[in-house]
């Protein structure tokens, strides 16, 4: 038996902000944002947008083309930062949207690297006789937690969700291995300082501007450039391939400067790597499931391919999950 992705879904808000719309809200240019990111352009969910809205979108994509009704759903899993509040979790308001009555329901916090743990925990769910069908979801609304007066941060985000149904299946297809990991000595680069019981609201938290993301950019950078070759490399070793056996690279979509070390690394070329930071910038845990969806939409990804998938985000958190496209 191996768990397999049977449906994909996603959800995108329409607005577009731009780099040059950027221009002119902080002192930045074009420029340096492709330069230094890749970024060309993001989506921004505007209120009353919640994450939870976003969530159900690509989900219930996902449960369609998946071929199963909602209340076939053992269990659903939100891999998000921006929940629509502290609780209930946002995947008991997804499952109430979808009517997935016989789901038990939880969020999952492992900042970027959110869908990648989600796959991993339905993974070993499915293992269980009485768990058939598991969703997950990485959905964010980033912008709102973003300080527009800060540019190191505010150029690099954008709104999204993604969805995976996954079941039960043959050898053939299905997840093959997957690594996660944590190193919380580095909880302090990326995080949002206020709102939580180590910092209740408070009107010096507000003036402060301690309700929004902080992050130290060029610690994540350096972690994220050694960690993304390091994991590819654990994953595929378990399951007993190598770099050059890869068919479908799916990196996070933080920075393409961290994509292209990873590539050069890994020896792996340009048309075998998923990049859509582009157009939607770093969606967080919305990045992979929605670069999955497109690429499987564009026919880029075809059964029997090996898709290696790897994340890092806030936590310090990083994972892999090595796949073979398809399913029974
Ligand atoms: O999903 C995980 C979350 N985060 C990440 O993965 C982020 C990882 N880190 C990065 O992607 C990069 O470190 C950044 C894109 C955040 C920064 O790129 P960098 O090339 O490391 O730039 P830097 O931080 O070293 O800054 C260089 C300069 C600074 O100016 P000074 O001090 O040299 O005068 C910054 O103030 O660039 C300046 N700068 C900007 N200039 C124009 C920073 N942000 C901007 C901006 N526009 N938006």
């Amino acid at each position: 038996m191996r768990a397999q992705i049977i449906g994909l879904g996603y959800g995108l808000p329409e607005r577009r902000l731009t780099n040059q719309d950027l221009e002119k809200m902080v002192d930045t240019s074009d420029k340096w944002i492709v330069e230094r990111s890749g970024i060309r352009e993001r989506r921004i969910a505007d209120q009353p947008i919640k994450c939870s809205d976003l969530a159900y979108q690509a989900a219930e994509m996902a449960v369609q083309r998946a071929g199963i009704s909602a209340q076939q759903l053992d269990l659903i899993i939100v891999a998000t930062s921006t929940p629509d509040m502290f609780f209930p979790s946002t995947a008991c308001i997804v499952q109430d949207l979808l009517g997935a009555t016989n789901a038990a329901a939880f969020d999952l916090s492992a900042g970027c690297t959110g869908f990648v743990y989600g796959l991993d925990v339905a993974h070993k769910y499915l293992l269980a006789d009485d768990c058939h069908y598991v969703l997950v979801i990485g959905a964010e609304i980033i912008s709102r937690i973003l300080d527009y007066e800060d540019r190191n941060t505010c150029v690099l985000f954008g709104d999204g969700a993604g969805a995976a149904v996954l079941g039960k299946g043959s050898d053939a297809y299905g997840i093959l291995s997957s690594v996660l990991g944590a190193d919380g000595s580095g909880a302090a680069h990326l995080s949002m300082p206020a709102g939580g019981t180590a910092m209740p609201a408070s009107l010096e938290t507000v003036q402060n501007r301690l309700h929004f993301l902080r992050m130290n950019g060029n610690e994540i950078f350096r972690f994220a450039s050694r960690i993304t070759s390091e994991i590819s490399s654990q994953v595929l070793q378990k399951a007993g391939y190598t770099y050059s056996d890869v068919d479908i690279f799916v990196p996070h979509q933080a920075n393409i400067r961290i994509i292209r070390t990873a590539m050069k690394r890994m020896n792996i070329p340009a048309e075998k790597t998923l990049i859509n930071l582009d157009k939607y910038g770093n969606t967080s845990a919305a990045c992979i499931p929605v670069a999955l969806f497109e690429a499987e939409q564009e026919g880029r990804i075809k059964a029997g391919d090996l898709v290696l998938l790897v994340a890092f985000g806030a936590g310090l958190t990083y994972g892999g999950v090595l796949l073979r496209w398809g399913r029974d």
